[in-house]
C-alpha cells in the first residue's frame, strides 16, 4: 500500500488532500504542528497522526523515525505553507516588509520543504516508485506575476511569491537529482482557505485535485514540472 506524508494536513488543502487519498487507498500521515488539532483531523479521516513543524529540525527528524519505523514512505507531499500577512489580515507590500518578515515566509515555505525533503530523502530512496509534491502558487510564476492586467500580477506583496518561486526552482533541482522519483510543484488556483481568510474563489476539492493528481503520478510520469488543474504553467 502506498505510503503518503502530508505536512499541514490539519487543515484546508493539505485535509483535503489526505481525505482524497485515503479514499484512494493511500496510508496518510497526517502531518501537524499542533497534537490536538492534528488528532481531531486524523480521527476524523483515519490518517495516522504525525506532530511535524517543518520549521523544527527535531520535530521533523523524529518525525522521519517514527514513519521509518513504520515502515517507510513512498509519497512526499510539502503542502505546509504560510502567507505572511499583518495581523488584521493585510497583504504585507514591498514597502512594508522586511528582512525579517521575509525570512519567517521563507522558513516555512523554503526551508521547511528542504528540511523535511532532506529528512525524507532516505526513506524515499527505499521506495520503489517514490514522488514528491511541492505545493507552490500561481504566484510563483515570473511570466505570470509580470503580464500586466492579470489578477496574479495585481498581487502586491513581495515574500509569499518570492517563497514560492524558489519552491519551484527547489523541484527543479531535486528532481534533476533524483531523476529515479518523480518530483513536481503544483498550482492549487485561488482557494478558500484561512490562508486568505477564505477569499479564494474556488473550493478545497477543486484546490486539491492537482495535488491529489501529482501524488498519484506513476514512474513514467512527468518531473521537475510546474503544474495547474490545465497542463504546464509557465515558470
Ligand atoms: N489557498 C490558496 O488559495 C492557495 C493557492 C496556492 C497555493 N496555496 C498553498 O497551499 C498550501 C496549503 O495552504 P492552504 O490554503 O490549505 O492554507 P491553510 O488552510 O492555512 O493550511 C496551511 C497548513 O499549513 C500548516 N502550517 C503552517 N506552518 C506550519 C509549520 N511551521 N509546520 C507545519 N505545518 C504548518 C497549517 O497548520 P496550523 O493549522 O497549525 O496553522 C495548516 O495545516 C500552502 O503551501 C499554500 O501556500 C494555497
Amino acid at each position: 500500500m502506498t505510503k503518503t506524508l502530508i505536512t499541514g494536513a490539519n487543515k484546508g488543502l493539505g485535509f483535503e488532500t489526505a481525505r482524497r487519498l485515503i479514499a484512494a487507498g493511500h496510508t496518510v500521515y497526517l502531518g501537524s504542528r499542533d497534537a490536538d488539532r492534528g488528532r481531531r483531523a486524523a480521527e476524523q479521516l483515519g490518517a495516522r497522526l504525525v506532530v511535524l513543524d517543518v520549521t523544527d529540525d527535531a520535530s521533523v527528524a523524529a518525525a522521519a523515525k517514527t514513519i521509518e519505523a513504520d515502515g517507510g514512505l513512498d509519497v512526499l507531499i510539502n503542502n505546509a505553507g504560510i502567507e505572511g500577512r499583518t495581523p488584521d489580515g493585510g497583504v504585507i507590500g514591498a514597502a512594508e516588509v522586511t528582512a525579517d518578515m521575509m525570512r519567517e515566509v521563507f522558513e516555512t515555505n523554503v526551508f521547511g520543504v528542504v528540511r523535511v525533503t532532506h529528512a525524507f530523502l532516505p526513506l524515499l530512496r527505499r521506495s520503489a516508485a517514490p514522488v514528491v509534491v511541492n505545493v507552490s502558487s500561481g504566484l510563483a510564476s515570473l511570466e505570470r506575476v509580470s503580464t500586466p492586467d492579470t489578477p496574479t500580477h495585481g498581487y502586491p506583496g513581495l515574500a509569499y511569491p518570492a517563497s514560492k518561486t524558489t519552491v519551484n526552482m527547489v523541484t527543479v533541482q531535486y528532481a534533476k537529482a533524483f531523476p529515479e522519483m518523480r518530483i513536481n510543484a503544483v498550482e492549487p488556483g485561488y482557494t478558500a482557505t484561512d490562508l486568505n481568510a477564505h477569499t479564494g474563489h474556488q473550493t478545497v476539492e477543486e484546490g486539491a485535485e492537482i495535488i491529489v493528481r501529482m501524488a498519484q503520478v506513476g514512474p513514467d510520469g512527468p518531473t521537475g514540472g510546474y503544474f495547474d488543474i490545465e497542463g504546464r504553467l509557465p515558470w
